[in-house]
């Protein structure tokens, strides 16, 4: 067990000036740790701790924290100056790159946050269709928004926080995912209403759930037939499950994508991306698209620096080659102990609960069936031995975990699981992220 002396005092003084004393809601529930230090596969606390990190911010450390050739890219823009609110070449080398990697996408827009992209490219939609609803899948995320911050509660549509009201969410027609047959029924059944249908192609928010074979197939399919824009939301998948994301893995190209996270490898930016006759709107200013700090020369320069890193040969490969053999681990040594843990998804980014069924998990139902409480809490144990990972159950895996971050993460691992299984944490209460 760590000692974390200062980081509970820290959280004294946290909480008396920020709410929950985090700035992000799905802190709250969070071991209490205060971080000072991130590096490759490690980060280290304001106690001395170290921790194996499977949190990645949530992602976007893709290449390990402050990856050495993005972190020189960035400083040495930056020196010259941060922002202009003009042009700057830099944002031509980004763009060129971020279209190169993905290969399906003519033009793309720089934005801050994976949360307004999204709602960027809705817009973007309504205004290539004339036409105002969108599909939306049950347990699928799209930022914190009004009109995208859906739940599900006694399997109805429901607002995710108070101060939205249920209007808000009148424009998504929620329907489970992964069911061609559901996505067609809906698409039917609301024949030219139907803007957009945005989904995460991997659906990581809840759970790691890649599609069934030929869903995504058959969603292009059906957006074809009905004249309606296929928008993925990679925020998460986006260069993480490969160079090109969702779209190169499965072989499927949307119309319209957005990204964040791994784009620029930590530093605050986002990625809309489409095809020409899409992005056209915007080029003649009859869709707005706009923000102050959009384009600015730190987010461009990540973005080039983190293009260039994945070009690295066997990259991916070697990513998903260590997820693949740290679920394993995972799963053997928990059942070892008795606990045996749920695991599904890439090697990349994949997700554990403990097992209340028997199922496939193929959606969001499936998902919220397994034991997600006693995980979440198992997670607090986890910290406690220097392993951080989120209490929803993903994991991600970065370019800068080894075979030192693998030794150690199987005996941090090893000795979280005996103490879980020895003192229990059933009087833990922690809320479930979302
Ligand atoms: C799939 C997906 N879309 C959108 C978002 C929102 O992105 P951001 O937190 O950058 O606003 C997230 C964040 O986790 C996400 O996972």
């Amino acid at each position: 067990m760590l000692n974390t002396t200062r980081s509970q005092q820290l959280v004294t003084e946290a909480v008396a000036v920020m709410p929950g004393g985090v700035n992000s809601n799905v802190r709250l529930s969070q071991p209490a740790v205060f971080f000072e230090r991130g590096e490759g596969a490690w980060m280290h606390d304001v106690d001395g701790n170290d921790y194996v990190d499977y949190m990645l911010g949530q992602g976007p450390n893709f290449l390990g924290h402050s990856p050495a050739s993005v972190m020189d890219a960035v400083f040495d823009a930056c020196g010259k100056g941060v922002i202009y609110s003009g042009r700057h070449p830099l944002e031509i080398d980004a763009a060129k790159k971020v279209i190169e990697a993905l290969g399906w996408a003519d033009m793309i827009r720089l934005g801050m946050s994976g949360t307004e992209a999204d709602q960027a490219a809705l817009r973007l939609a309504r205004a290539a269709t004339g036409r105002r609803k969108f599909i939306y899948f049950e347990g699928h995320y799209h930022g914190w928004l009004d009109n995208v911050l859906i739940d599900m509660i006694d399997g109805k549509p429901s607002v995710g926080s108070l101060g939205q009201y249920a209007d808000y969410i009148s424009d998504a027609i929620v329907i489970p995912w992964n069911d061609a047959a559901a996505l067609e029924q809906a698409l039917d059944q609301h024949k030219d209403e139907i803007a957009a249908v945005l989904m995460e192609p991997v659906m990581c928010n809840e759970g790691a759930v890649p599609p069934q074979p030929g869903y995504l197939k058959a969603a292009r399919q059906l957006c074809d037939k009905h004249a309606t824009i296929l928008i993925f939301d990679e925020v998460i998948t986006g260069f993480r499950i490969a160079r090109g994301g969702a779209a190169e893995r499965f072989g499927v190209e949307p119309d319209l994508a957005v990204y964040g996270k791994a784009v620029g490898s930590g530093w605050p930016v986002s990625v809309l991306a489409g095809k020409r006759h899409l992005m056209q709107h915007i080029a003649d200013g009859s869709v707005t698209h706009a923000g102050t700090l959009n384009g600015n020369v730190m987010a461009a320069a990540a973005v080039a620096a983190t293009m260039d890193a994945l070009t690295e040969s066997g990259l991916y490969a070697r990513i998903e080659t260590y997820g693949e053999k740290l679920k394993a681990m995972l799963a053997e040594v928990s059942a070892a102990h008795g606990m045996p843990l749920r695991l599904h998804g890439l090697g990349s980014v994949f997700h554990t609960a403990f097992g209340g069924h028997a199922n496939e998990i193929r959606d969001g139902r499936d998902v919220n069936a397994l034991d997600l409480g006693r995980y979440a809490r198992f997670t607090h144990v986890m910290a406690a031995h220097g392993l951080w990972v989120p209490g929803r159950g993903i994991w991600f895996v970065s370019a800068a975990h080894d075979d030192k971050a693998f030794t150690a993460t199987r005996e941090r691992f090893d000795a979280a699981c005996a103490q879980f299984m020895s003192a229990g944490t059933a009087d833990l209460n922690v809320r479930i992220e979302r």
